[in-house]
Formats: structure tokens, C-alpha cells, sequence
């Protein structure tokens, strides 16, 4: 198992009162799966997130990453975890706006200690493979909302994580940059890339193999399916 929520409670403190934000989130998710997490504003979907991607620690319950349990993890211990584990993907790209295409797809091989070559040559052939060799020395700003979204898929990949992680990946594209994200994730997961999604789209989350609802901070799952 990749991913496993017990009893996963969040509060938020607010005037030094605790507010409950993620209620016993009990959610399970196996090597090679592609989940969806569908919901409305508020309940709880990026602050989940948050807790899967190692960037927040839970109020109460465990959280096993690949087997480790992340609240004993050192800050440290955690950004290794997510530098080598895991891809983010985000609604606004989240790129460095003075770094080209392939600068910004290096980043986390510089952070994983990879020499100058080696990153040059895996950041082209991640650009490569989400159809962007065109665009390598692009400026964000001289890329469309998809281009962009392609750069950040490139970033997310190119350490080959076990998760990719993203969090409304179509929710400032048209729809047809949003349909080639989704053809790319769909290949990633064929290749064995493992996909959590976060959308308010019903369409975006029928990409996905399974789909799991909150509402409030509970997470529920359709009739006869598991979570
Ligand atoms: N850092 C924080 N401090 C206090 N409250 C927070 C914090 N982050 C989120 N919240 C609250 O937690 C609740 C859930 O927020 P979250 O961002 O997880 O919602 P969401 O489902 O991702 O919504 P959206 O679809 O709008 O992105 C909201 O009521 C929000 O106000
Ligand atoms: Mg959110």
C-alpha cells in the first residue's frame, strides 16, 4: 500500500480554539492506482492533500507514506520524501517566471544533488516526453496556461516519483489544454505512476479510475466501492 489514512483528523487553530477541518479521514490508495478527490470549496480537499504530500502534519491518527510513519519524520527526512517520492502539480503551475522551461524542470534534480550533464539531459527528455522539445528555453510567460502545465508535469515527473499529486491540475486550463493533461496523466498512470487528484470537475474526475467524495471533512466513497 502507498498510501494509508487512519482515523486522519486536521484542526485548525482560529482564536486559539481548535477547528475541525479533516474528520477520522480513513483513505487508502495501492501502488499503480488513479484516484480522484472530488468536492466543494472549503471542504477540506487541499488541506488533505497537504497531508498526503508530506507538506502538514495531521492533528491525530497515522499517516503511512510507503510504510513510514510521516509524523515521526525530521523536516528533513520529509523533504527527501518529497523530492524523491513525489510530483506536485498545481492550479497555477507554480513555475519560477525567470527561469526557462528546462531550468524550471531542473529544480529538483538540483535539490536531489544531481550533477549539472545529468540534469540538462533528463529535464529535455521530461520535456520531450510531455510533447514540449519546442519550447526547452521558453520563459513561462512565452507559454500558454496548457504549455505551462505541461512544464509542471515535466518538473513533477522528471525524479520518476511514486506519486503524482495534483491539486486542480485543469482549473485555469480551456478544455482541450485540460483534455492533454489528462492524456498525459493517463499514460503516466498506464506507465505505473501512481495519481491523486484533487477537481471540482465531474468530466476531469471521470479520468480517474476511482473517485472519493468529501464534504465537510469526511471523505466518502460511492456505494460498493472502498476508500
Ligand atoms: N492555514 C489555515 N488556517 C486556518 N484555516 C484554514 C487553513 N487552511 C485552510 N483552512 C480552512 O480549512 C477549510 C478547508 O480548506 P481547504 O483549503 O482544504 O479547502 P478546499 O476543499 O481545498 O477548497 P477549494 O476547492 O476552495 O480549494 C476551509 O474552511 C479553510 O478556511
Ligand atoms: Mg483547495
Amino acid at each position: 500500500m502507498l498510501l494509508q489514512l487512519k482515523d486522519i483528523d486536521k484542526d485548525y487553530m482560529q482564536d486559539k480554539l481548535p477547528v475541525p477541518v479533516l474528520k477520522k479521514i480513513n483513505f487508502n490508495v495501492s501502488d499503480g492506482e488513479y484516484v480522484a478527490i472530488m468536492g466543494p470549496s472549503g471542504s477540506g480537499k487541499s488541506t488533505m492533500m497537504n497531508i498526503i504530500g508530506c507538506l502538514d502534519k495531521q492533528t491525530a491518527g497515522e499517516f503511512l507514506f510507503d510504510g513510514t510513519d510521516i509524523a515521526q519524520c525530521s523536516d528533513k527526512q520529509l523533504s527527501i520524501i518529497r523530492n524523491k517520492k513525489i510530483g506536485f502539480v498545481f492550479q497555477n503551475f507554480n513555475l519560477m517566471p525567470r527561469q526557462s522551461a528546462v531550468e524550471n524542470v531542473e529544480l529538483p534534480l538540483l535539490y536531489a544533488g544531481v550533477k549539472k550533464s545529468e540534469r540538462r539531459k533528463r529535464a529535455k527528455e521530461a520535456l520531450v516526453r510531455v510533447g514540449l522539445e519546442e519550447r526547452m528555453y521558453f520563459k513561462p510567460t512565452q507559454l500558454s496556461g496548457g504549455q505551462k502545465q505541461r512544464v509542471a508535469i515535466a518538473r513533477a515527473i522528471v525524479n520518476k516519483p511514486r506519486l503524482l499529486l495534483a491539486d486542480e491540475p485543469t482549473g485555469a486550463l480551456d478544455t482541450k489544454s485540460g483534455d492533454q493533461v489528462m492524456e498525459l496523466f493517463k499514460e503516466l498512470n498506464d506507465e505505473g505512476v501512481t495519481i491523486v487528484m484533487i477537481t471540482h470537475e465531474p468530466e476531469i474526475a471521470q479520468c480517474a479510475k476511482r473517485i472519493v467524495y468529501i464534504r465537510d471533512g469526511e471523505l466518502f466513497a460511492r456505494e460498493g466501492e472502498s476508500l
